[in-house]
């Protein structure tokens, strides 16, 4: 990993993995990969920036060529609730952008890094304590996109020797890039709302746990899995991770240890409730323990310190 491109980089991990990476392997060698949205402060100053737009195959090879590419983290992707309202763009996105990516990789000799999603899973999977390898029948067109992703991936591996690794993120949870139209997005706007109104309503009902993970979990995930020792690996694409799983109501009594007065109402989102009950309550995240060492630092109590901290923080300055 010496020359990195970033796709999505302006986006919710894409972010802050951006920074990360150019932290870790130098500013100038990781490129931040951009559609229409400019990026702004660090992410613009500290290091290049190139339109990519990854449906476009011919726009991937010319930053791969200029700057000898030999890793790219693909993050440019379409959420749960976005990809449904829209699937044909899902799918486009989803798959077409993710076949150009293994395409140049292919040529070019990149690693691939790939987000899949608890979203691979769907209402036959077994919902807890969800295996490594199990059914996957996803009834979104952001679970068939993340499917077909994995099994893309695997094949590009196996018959043409790219280098593909991904994990199955849950809910990101993180206090600098707003996620955009997912099922788990609930998860980051409560901590706001919190903040800022001390009141939330939610869209998601009572009882409906899934897995979530903080920023920094998920930032290290993915480069950990990167500089993952190859000949440990049985699985490629994609390890279940996970940090911590919750409903609403659990989320809202942690919030509680540190705002008394806040509360939460219900304005449940049917589409958003149908997707979530599809998906997995808990992953079993142990084959990531065992062949990468994945093991996360935040848990729900420590995360949520944090976050009301920061964004506790960025109201008192009024930048929210
Ligand atoms: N956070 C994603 C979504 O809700 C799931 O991977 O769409």
């Amino acid at each position: 990993m010496e020359k990195i491109l970033v796709t999505g980089s302006v986006g919710q991990i894409g972010s802050e993995l951006t920074l990360e990476l150019r932290k870790r392997y130098g500013n100038k060698n990781v490129v931040a990969g951009i559609r229409k949205t400019q990026p702004t402060g660090e992410l613009k100053e500290s290091g290049p920036y190139e339109v990519v737009d990854a449906t476009k195959i011919d726009k991937i090879t010319d930053v791969v060529k200029k700057y000898n590419i030999d890793t790219i983290y693909h993050l440019a992707a379409m959420l749960s609730a976005v990809a449904e309202k829209n699937p044909q763009a899902g799918w486009n996105v989803g798959v077409n952008a993710l076949y150009n990516i293994l395409e140049v990789a292919r040529e070019f000799n990149c690693a691939v890094f790939f987000p899949s999603s608890i979203g691979a899973f769907g209402p036959t999977t077994p919902l807890d304590n969800t295996p490594q390898d199990t059914i996957q029948r996803p009834t979104t067109m952001y679970g068939v996109t993340k499917v077909a992703g994995e099994l893309l991936c695997d094949y590009y591996f196996k018959r043409f020797g790219v280098d593909t690794k991904g994990v199955r993120y849950p809910g990101i949870i993180s206090n600098v890039t707003l996620p955009g139209g997912g099922t788990t997005d609930y998860a980051v706007e409560i901590y706001y709302e919190a903040v800022k109104h001390k009141k939330f309503t939610c869209p998601l009902a009572r009882g409906t746990f899934l897995d979530m993970m903080y920023m920094p979990d998920t930032i290290d995930a993915a480069i950990d899995l990167m500089e993952a020792d190859p000949s440990k690996l049985k699985h490629r694409n994609a390890f279940n991770v996970t940090a911590m799983s919750f409903d609403p109501e659990i989320l809202a009594d942690e919030i509680k240890k540190h705002i008394p007065d806040f509360v939460m109402e219900y304005d449940v989102d049917t589409m958003k409730q149908a997707i979530a009950e599809s998906w997995p309550n808990s992953m079993d995240d142990s084959a990531a323990r065992e062949e990468w060492g994945w093991d996360p630092k935040y848990d729900l109590a420590a995360m949520t310190e944090d976050m009301l901290k920061v964004i506790g923080e960025k109201h008192a300055k009024g930048l929210i």
